[in-house]
């Protein structure tokens, strides 16, 4: 069971466990992290649950599908680091994530 390391915009951390196989998202909202609202439930057609992964995790995770980098021209301040958390499932390899939230979404 991972352990994700949400960063808010205020500099709190809060680590949440989540099972291997759920998604970054599914770890905010069980938690109820602030700011990632995630309005879709998932579906990749939002864009409500921007976030930033962190340091040298990007690579850990398969690259955007087209939906998903479209839907990130969207976001609030996006940067190269920016994913849609609900797009990132979580293995065993993830323990230690370290994923920003943004100040707020699009
Ligand atoms: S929850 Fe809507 S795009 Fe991720």
């Amino acid at each position: 069971m991972p352990s994700v390391i949400f960063v808010l915009s205020n500099g709190q951390r809060h680590l949440v466990n989540e099972a291997v196989g759920r998604t970054v998202m599914d770890a905010a909202l069980d938690q109820g992290i602030p700011g990632i609202r995630a309005q879709c439930g998932g579906g990749c057609t939002c864009c409500t649950c921007h976030c930033y992964v962190e340091g040298g995790w990007q690579g850990q995770f398969p690259t955007p599908i087209d939906d998903e980098q479209a839907l990130l021209e969207y976001a609030w301040q996006p940067r190269a680091e920016s994913r849609l958390a609900c797009q990132l499932k979580l293995t065993a390899a993830h323990e230690g994530l370290v994923i920003e939230v943004p100040e707020k979404q699009a």
